[in-house]
């Protein structure tokens, strides 16, 4: 169904198209002033140029057109040439009657037919999720809940890292501790054990051993790349390994991201593009794009409009080993043939632009993706610490994940505690999923581009644009329901229908109401996951404002009432709604 503001925009256009004006004046905003009105067009002002005419005067035009217009309460000229908008409440109740009875609260299944992949979370094997992990996992899965709403058949995939160099180093530094195992022994031929030898601790603590021991160590890296090689072409002993490392990592990820609210459909990886590299390769050179420069295979991406350097793609090194871009141009390939795509969006942090510039690049002139395939690259900004740098342990490590949300949760913990009889196991869990709440919203609430800072102390607050805040309203509104509900049975709910609104305070809610399906529509477009926040939070306010000023429990006039009670359930609809596309789940108490 059409956006309210867009039925308003077509009275007023159509008004000012009847006064002889090109309807493109009639655009209609949400007034800046509410205290005068609730929408306002500026239309005039620019019509004026064009049309040699006061603003004012036309705007009287506009206006004259629009009186006996049964949408409308009042419509009044304010010089130079404003025109201020006031809806009739029966409009309003009108569609919010219609948000009620459709299915997804007045959103247009836009992105019906439509195929989009996400690209996120992509952490790499062996180890462990740390803080730089958290946006880009939050962020997509926000991405890839709202468009499933909007009716996009959406492919969230992990990309998971497993064909790098941290493979060969690990490996590596598993034949330094246990030379003696099968998988060392060029001569054995037999099975490998079907469980690993070790576990996802011991594989945690190889990783950093090893890299660092290689640092200081030239000749123990030079095996490591070596070992690299020897497991990238086949070696059977290093890809039992490297399977046993996937094994163990991926169940450990899939904890993790679940403990974040984060699924992924597709657990793809960086190896499973690789076959398709040299049909590629070949291509590339056919079409005389790949040429070799510096003994390395390079495809030139740089454009007349340049304002930066933009480097070639390099496919092959010139010791022969691919790169990063190798695989990410060979994965689009393996999109394109598995899953055709209408648009893949990558959710990677912002510094690796210039990357995905060239590979996008790359992929367009060599056709690797369809014409009309959209590629997108979402970079998002750093999280830092109160020191405006990325955020860091104290001891200036990178912090865990699963550190960053215990701190969390332990800070809700503790609030949530203070002062309060509360079971502890039950306080355990609404601090738990509070906290997690805190963290997504924390960081869903600033523009993905921007840097922001991790704060504990406002992320965690029950109070201003937080996600405890939010969580707050709507348990609060539950609890208003069920003691409703309590002494009211199933068949009065129908009685009553809804209501003009009874005062300023609930119109203005309703007003808020009514802004839905415009704002997750645009959320979505722009990817502006803030946007759907911002709107939650002034949603948030506007109630809460409607509840301090009426005691709705205690209303005696029961058609005013129950009319209430329909208004805070649809509140409570769009709140939960929104919560559940930016991941964030909603305790039964808080
Ligand atoms: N694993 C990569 C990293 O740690 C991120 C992958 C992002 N996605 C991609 N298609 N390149 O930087």
């Amino acid at each position: 169904m059409n956006t309210l503001i867009k039925w308003i925009n077509q009275e007023i256009e159509n008004a000012f198209a009847q006064c002889g004006y090109d309807k493109d004046y009639g655009m209609v905003t949400r007034s800046n002033r509410p205290d005068l009105c609730q929408y306002q067009c500026n239309g005039a002002l620019s019509a004026a140029k064009a049309y040699r005419k006061a603003p004012f005067e036309i705007a009287m035009e506009v206006a004259q057109k629009l009186k006996g217009n049964d949408h409308f309460k009042e419509v009044t000229c304010v010089k130079p040439g404003f025109i201020n908008l006031i809806l009739h409440d029966a409009w309003l109740i009108d569609y919010i009657e219609k948000m009620q009875e459709n299915s997804k609260l007045g959103c247009d299944p836009i992105g019906k037919g439509k195929n989009i992949m996400i690209d996120y979370g992509g952490p790499n094997v062996a180890k462990p999720l740390h803080v730089g992990h958290l946006r880009t996992a939050v962020i997509g899965e926000c991405i890839k809940r709202m468009g499933r709403f909007l009716d996009y058949t959406i492919l969230g995939d992990v990309h998971l890292g497993d064909w790098g160099l941290q493979i060969g180093l690990i490996i590596a530094e598993l034949k330094r501790r246990s030379p003696d195992l099968d998988y060392f022994d060029e001569t054995y031929t037999g099975d490998f054990p079907k469980e690993p030898p070790f576990t996802i601790h011991t594989l945690e603590e190889i990783y950093p051993t090893a890299s660092r021991y290689a640092k200081s160590n030239p000749d123990f890296m030079e095996e490591a790349k070596q070992t690299t090689y020897l497991f990238q072409t086949g070696h059977r002993g290093y890809v039992a390994l490297w399977q046993h490392i996937l094994d163990v990592s991926i169940y450990d990820l899939k904890k993790n991201y679940a403990n974040l609210n984060v699924y992924f459909d597709l657990w793809k990886k960086e190896s499973d593009a690789q076959p398709y590299i040299p049909d590629m390769i070949e291509s590339l050179k056919q079409q005389g794009l790949a040429y070799e420069s510096e003994g390395a295979l390079v495809v030139d991406v740089k454009e007349a409009s340049d304002t930066k350097e933009m480097p070639p793609c390099i496919l092959v090194k010139s010791d022969g080993a691919t790169l990063y871009s190798t695989t990410d141009l060979a994965t689009i390939v393996e999109r394109m043939a598995l899953y055709h795509p209408d648009e893949i969006i990558y959710i990677v942090d912002k510094r690796q632009e210039i990357h995905f510039e060239q590979v996008f690049r790359c992929a367009r002139k060599g056709h690797l993706v369809d014409p009309h395939t959209k590629l997108t690259f979402l970079g998002f900004g750093t999280m830092n610490g109160k020191d405006g740098k990325p955020f860091k342990t104290r001891d200036g490590g990178v912090m865990r994940l699963e550190s960053l949300i215990k701190e969390v949760a332990d800070k809700v913990y503790q609030k949530v505690t203070t002062n309060k009889e509360i079971d502890d196991s039950k306080a355990k869990q609404i601090a738990y999923k509070v906290g997690i709440a805190a963290l997504k919203y924390g960081d869903l609430s600033n523009q993905i581009t921007k840097d922001y800072v991790f704060d504990l102390e406002r992320f965690t607050s029950f109070e201003g644009n937080t996600g405890p805040y939010i969580l707050y309203t709507v348990v609060r509104i539950e609890s208003i329901l069920s003691k409703f509900y309590s002494s009211h049975t199933l068949v009065e709910r129908d009685k009553f229908n809804l209501q003009v609104p009874y005062t300023e305070s609930e119109r203005n809610l309703m007003l808020k109401i009514v802004e839905f399906n415009e704002v997750l529509t645009t959320s979505f477009n722009e990817y502006a996951p803030h946007k759907m926040c911002q709107y939650i939070y002034e949603l948030s306010n506007t109630f809460n404002r409607f509840y301090h000023e009426h005691k709705i429990l205690i209303e005696q006039d029961q058609v005013k009432q129950y009319s209430w009670i329909q208004v805070i359930t649809l509140t409570k609809s769009i709140l939960t709604t929104c919560l559940d596309l930016l991941g964030i789940e909603v305790p039964d108490k808080m």
